[in-house]
């Protein structure tokens, strides 16, 4: 039975984020692809499900995601409760410098915590960034994986640096720096930032 309190907010390229209001709980489902054979299509929305499901469990354990993740891959939906803040990506440009520099260091904690225990966000953006009350949380986990590499924490790590430099252009170089600072603490710190100026070059000479 269709519940009345659905309602949905956003569309992504995959998936329809739905708010039901009564419980407080956003339900990110994975739809169906016309272009894709059915039973594909099925396969890769439940890999993809039961993928970012897993990943925001761990993470759980280690910064602020939304809390009581649910799966279902009959359904291809995750459960979760709803934050209810504001996309940082909405949100960063409207505070002091001393406070965005704060919001970056503690980025830059949250996600050498994640890197320290081999997760890769996959689509480090302000977008994917809740702002509530003081504390950045992180959604969208559906690009993430494990990894311990070098080169994969790196271009992490890139396209937040690219995510900031177009959105959050003012203050981007500050920013960054103060992301940096706080990653430095990480395991690997010093070799991730060094392989982060390989993949910047890379970048660059690729056009
Ligand atoms: N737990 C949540 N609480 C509040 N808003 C959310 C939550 N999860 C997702 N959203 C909103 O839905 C948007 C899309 O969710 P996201 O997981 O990033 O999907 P997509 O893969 O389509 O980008 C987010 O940018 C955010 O605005
Ligand atoms: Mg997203």
């Amino acid at each position: 039975m269709a519940n009345q309190k659905l309602k949905q907010i956003q569309q992504g390229a995959e998936a329809i984020i739905l708010l039901d209001s009564e419980k407080d709980k956003i339900i990110k489902k994975r739809i169906k692809k016309s272009y894709r054979i059915s039973s594909l299509d099925k396969r890769i929305r439940k890999r993809r499900t039961k993928r970012e499901a897993k990943m925001l469990k761990k993470a759980a354990k280690l910064i602020p995601i939304p809390e009581n993740i649910e799966e279902s891959e009959r359904k291809k939906t995750i459960t979760m409760d709803f934050l209810n803040g504001s996309k940082l990506s909405e949100k960063l440009d409207n505070f002091s410098l001393k406070k965005q520099k704060e919001i970056m260091n503690e980025i830059g904690k949250s996600i050498s915590r994640l890197h320290n225990s081999g997760l890769i966000h996959g689509d480090l953006t302000t977008s994917n960034m809740i702002f509530q009350n003081g504390e950045v949380f992180f959604i969208d986990f559906g690009l993430g994986f494990h990894s311990n590499r070098f080169e994969d924490k790196a271009v992490d790590i890139h396209v937040l640096k690219e995510a900031l430099e177009a959105k959050h252009f003012k203050n981007w170089k500050v920013l960054f720096n103060e992301f940096e600072k706080a990653y430095e603490n990480s395991k690997h710190d010093s070799k991730v930032l060094k392989r982060l100026k390989k993949v910047e070059k890379r970048g660059r000479y690729k056009h």
